[in-house]
């Protein structure tokens, strides 16, 4: 089982048990959404597709393990590195990678690293095209647009 399924499999086990049917599947889409497209991103950008895709799956773990909002970017890194040390299938610079990526991705106004940018468009894209007839958040537009124009779609 490759490293992708393997976190797959973890990220099933915590969502397809949350008891509310709608929070149940509104985890599902936007988890694994935000992973494909942050895969879909990271081969355009030549960011690190593997790691991208595992950081989309794990990105909201936390939100969607204890269903508070609260802090969970910082509390989601916390618990991604304890996910991710706990397989033993993860170098220490490839976990770094991926927690600080969940760690910054709920700061969207300001401009992190290029792998870190992967996470926050990709939880853009997947909010923006979960409907694409709903009316783009405020705080997304300018994100949104950008992504439109980095892939040909205006
Ligand atoms: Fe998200």
């Amino acid at each position: 089982m490759n490293r992708i399924e393997k976190i797959r499999e973890y990220v099933d086990n915590i969502i397809l048990h949350i008891p509310d049917e709608t929070v149940r599947r509104c985890g599902y889409s936007h988890l694994y959404g935000v992973s494909q497209a942050c895969a879909m991103i990271a081969l355009k950008r030549r960011e690190n597709v593997e790691l991208a895709t595992i950081a989309g799956m794990l990105h909201d773990i936390y939100y969607y393990s204890i269903m508070d909002s609260k802090d969970h970017a910082h509390r989601g890194s916390v618990m991604a590195r304890e996910i991710l040390i706990s397989l033993q299938s993860f170098d220490v610079d490839e976990i770094d990678m991926i927690c600080n990526a969940i760690h910054n991705h709920s700061c969207k106004g300001s401009k992190h690293s290029s792998f870190d940018e992967v996470l926050i468009d990709a939880d853009v894209l997947q909010h923006c095209l979960y409907n694409p007839l709903f009316d783009v958040a405020e705080h997304e537009i300018q994100r949104y647009g950008n992504l439109k124009l980095e892939f040909d779609l205006l």
